[in-house]
C-alpha cells in the first residue's frame, strides 16, 4: 500500500519532468495505469537509447503494421497519445498471431524489452521494443474502420468526431489546447489573478446583441401536457356541473344530519365526504383550465411558469459576472464555454467556443492592452517550450511558418494604432487600388478582410486597434472625452483577424445609464450591474480571448471546427 501514499521516485520524476530524463537509466511508468508512457521513452534527449535492456509494458493503438520475413515477424508503429512519435514494436510470429495485430487502429498492450535497433536500416529510431508477451488485443476490421492508414482531410474527419482523436493531427491539437489552457492558468496565477467560475446559464445579455440560446423547460412541459391531454381529455362544463352538484348534495346531507341532531360520528363522516367532493371540484376546475401549447399571459409567453421563473439563456460572455468579482477581489479571470446563436458559417465562428476573460480593477485601457500582449506572448513561449514536437507536426502538415510566427510574436512588440488611424490606412490602400468587398469609411465595423489586411499585409505582426466608434461597440465600454469613441481595443493577428476584444469599462453611473437607454436596452436586467457603479465604483478593464482562435493562430490550421474537440455550428452538434 506504500506505493499509493508515496509513489516510487521514478514515477515522481515522470510527473514533475514529463519528458527529459536521459540521465536516468530507469523507465517512467505512467501513474495510475499499468503501462509506460511512450513519451517517457522517445521524449528523452537521447531518443530512448539509454533505456536499452529495460523491460516495459507498452500500450497504444497501431498506426501502421506490416508483416515481414515471410510472416515470421511484424513491425508495429504504436502510439499512445502521449507524444506525436510512434514507438516501433517488433513481434515474432512465435509470440502471437501477427494477422490480428497489424490492422491500423488495433489496440495493443504488450510486454517486452527495449533494444537498440540494428544499424543501417535507414531507421531514425534510437530504440525499439521487442515483444515477449501480448497482453491485450483490441482488434479492428479494416473493411469497416473509418480511419484508414491513408490520410483523411480534416473536413472528412469531422464526420467521425468520436474516432478522430486517434489521428496524429487531432491528437496534436488536443495536446496544444491542453498546453494553452495550462499556460493560461500559469500566466494569470503568476500575476495574482483569481480564477472565477462564472455561470453558464444567465439572465443578462452581455453583448446586448440578442444572439443568445434560450434555456427553457416550457417546451418539454407543453409537449408532456399535450400527450397527457390526449390520454386524459380535460373535463367538460358538464363534468364541472356534475362535480358542483355533488358538493351541493353533500352540503345538504351535512345540514340535515346537524338539524336531526345525529351522532357526532355520523356528522364527522358526512363532513369528510363533503370535503372530498370539494377537493374533487377544485381539481376538476383546475384541469379544465389546462390548454395545449405554451403558457401565455397578455398574449405573450408566460416565463413565470418556466424553470427559473423568468427567461434564461446560455451565456455569450462571463464578463458582466466576473466584473462583480473584480470589483471586490481586484484581479480575476474566467475561462469557460460561451455560446452564440449567430448564423455564421465562417471558418472563424463556432456556436459554442471557449473564452478567457480577465478583469482588472484600477486598470485603464493601456494596462488592458499591456496585459493582453503579455498573455499572448506568454502562450507563444509556452508552446515553444512545451510542445515543440507537436508544433513541428503542425509545420509539416498545415503551416510551414507556424513556429517562426510563434517566435516572432513572442519577441516583437505588437503594433498599436487607433481605429481612426486604421481607417486612414485602409482608405489609403483603397486609393492605391486595393479592393475590399466591404466599403471603408469612419464608423464601419472592421470586417475580417480589413483586419487581416492590416495585420498580415501592412504590419505583418499582431496589432492592437483601439478607440472604436461608440456606435459599433457594446454599452459597457467607457466613453472617451471626444464623445464619439469608446475605450475599446481589439487584438488582430495574422491568419485569424480578431483574437481578442476588450475595453475599459464605463465606471460612471450617469454615463452608463445614458448608454443603456441610448441603445434601447432594458434597465431592469442590468440593475445589479449598475450597483457596481452605485456603490464604490472603480476604474476597471478587461478583455476576452477566443480560445479556439488562439489555437488557429498557433497551429495555422484553417478551420476553427478542427481545433475544438466537439464543434457546434449551424446545423451540426454531433455527439
Ligand atoms: O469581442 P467579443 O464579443 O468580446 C466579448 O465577449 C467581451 N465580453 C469580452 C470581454 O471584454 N471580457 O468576444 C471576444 C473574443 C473575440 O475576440 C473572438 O476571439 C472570440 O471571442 N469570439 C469567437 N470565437 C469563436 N466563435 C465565435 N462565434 C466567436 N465570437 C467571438
Ligand atoms: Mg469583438
Amino acid at each position: 500500500m506504500g506505493d499509493e501514499i508515496q509513489p516510487p521516485a521514478d514515477q515522481l520524476a515522470a510527473v514533475s519532468l514529463g519528458n527529459d530524463a536521459a540521465s536516468s537509466s530507469t523507465v517512467q511508468k505512467a501513474r495510475f495505469a499499468d503501462r509506460v508512457c511512450i513519451k517517457s521513452i522517445l521524449g528523452r534527449s537521447d531518443g530512448g537509447a539509454g533505456l536499452a535492456g529495460q523491460k516495459v509494458r507498452i500500450f497504444g493503438w497501431v498506426k501502421t503494421g506490416r508483416e515481414q520475413g515471410k510472416g515470421t515477424f511484424a513491425f508495429l508503429e504504436v502510439n499512445d497519445g502521449s507524444c506525436p512519435a510512434n514507438l516501433q514494436v517488433m513481434v515474432d510470429a512465435s509470440v502471437s498471431d501477427l494477422s490480428k495485430l497489424i490492422a491500423t487502429g488495433t489496440c495493443v498492450t504488450v510486454d517486452g524489452c527495449l533494444k537498440t535497433p540494428p544499424e543501417g536500416k535507414g531507421t531514425k529510431q534510437k530504440i525499439e521494443l521487442s515483444v515477449e508477451k501480448v497482453i491485450h488485443v483490441g482488434p479492428v476490421d479494416p473493411a469497416t474502420y473509418p480511419i484508414p492508414k491513408t490520410k483523411l482531410t480534416l473536413e472528412r474527419l469531422r464526420e467521425f468526431l468520436h474516432l478522430r482523436p486517434r489521428t496524429n493531427s487531432i491528437a496534436a491539437v488536443a495536446r496544444i489546447r491542453h498546453a494553452l489552457a495550462m499556460a493560461t492558468h500559469a500566466f494569470f496565477d503568476k500575476y495574482g489573478f483569481l480564477y472565477i467560475q462564472t455561470p453558464i446559464i444567465t439572465t443578462s445579455d452581455c453583448e446586448g446583441a440578442g444572439e443568445m440560446f434560450q434555456v427553457t423547460t416550457l417546451i418539454n412541459q407543453s409537449e408532456k401536457l399535450e400527450r397527457d391531454l390526449i390520454a386524459n381529455p380535460p373535463p367538460t362544463e358538464a363534468d364541472i356541473e356534475a362535480a358542483k352538484l355533488i358538493v351541493k348534495e353533500r352540503g345538504e346531507a351535512v345540514a340535515q344530519l346537524k338539524a336531526a341532531k345525529a351522532s357526532k360520528e355520523e356528522i364527522v363522516a358526512s363532513v369528510a365526504e363533503l370535503n372530498n367532493a370539494k377537493g374533487n371540484l377544485a381539481r376538476t376546475e383546475e384541469r379544465s383550465k389546462l390548454k395545449p401549447g405554451l403558457p401565455k399571459k397578455d398574449g405573450k409567453i408566460d416565463y413565470s411558469e418556466d424553470f427559473f421563473g423568468r427567461q434564461a439563456f446560455l451565456t455569450v460572455s462571463g464578463q458582466l459576472q466576473v466584473e462583480t468579482y473584480a470589483c471586490g477581489l481586484s484581479s480575476v479571470y474566467t475561462f469557460g464555454p460561451t455560446f452564440r446563436a449567430e448564423n455564421s458559417h465562417t471558418s472563424r465562428h463556432l456556436a459554442e467556443f471557449w473564452m478567457v476573460e480577465p478583469e482588472i480593477a484600477c486598470a485603464d485601457l493601456e494596462d488592458d492592452m499591456n496585459c493582453a500582449e503579455a498573455y499572448v506572448k506568454f502562450m507563444c513561449d509556452w508552446l515553444l517550450e512545451k510542445c515543440y514536437d507537436d508544433m513541428e507536426l503542425m509545420a509539416k502538415n498545415f503551416d510551414k511558418g507556424c513556429i517562426d510566427r510563434l517566435k516572432l510574436v513572442a519577441s516583437t512588440p505588437f503594433g498599436r494604432l487607433t481605429y481612426t488611424e486604421a481607417i486612414k490606412l485602409l482608405e489609403e490602400a483603397v486609393a492605391q487600388g486595393k479592393v475590399f468587398e466591404n466599403p471603408v469609411e469612419w464608423g464601419i465595423d472592421l470586417a475580417s478582410e480589413h483586419e487581416r489586411y492590416l495585420t498580415e499585409v501592412m504590419f505583418k505582426k499582431p496589432l492592437i486597434v483601439y478607440n472604436y466608434p461608440k456606435g459599433i461597440k457594446a454599452f459597457y465600454m467607457r466613453l472617451n472625452d471626444d464623445g464619439k469613441t469608446v475605450a475599446a481595443m481589439d487584438v488582430l493577428v495574422p491568419k485569424v483577424g480578431e483574437l481578442i476584444g476588450g475595453s475599459q469599462r464605463e465606471e460612471r453611473f450617469d454615463v452608463i445609464m445614458e448608454r443603456i437607454k441610448e441603445m434601447g436596452l432594458p434597465i431592469e436586467p442590468y440593475e445589479w450591474y449598475l450597483d457596481l457603479r452605485r456603490y464604490g465604483t472603480a476604474k476597471h478593464s478587461g478583455f476576452g480571448l477566443g480560445f479556439e482562435r488562439m489555437v488557429l493562430f498557433a497551429t495555422g490550421i484553417d478551420n476553427i471546427r478542427d481545433v475544438i474537440p466537439f464543434p457546434r455550428y449551424p446545423g451540426r452538434a454531433d455527439l
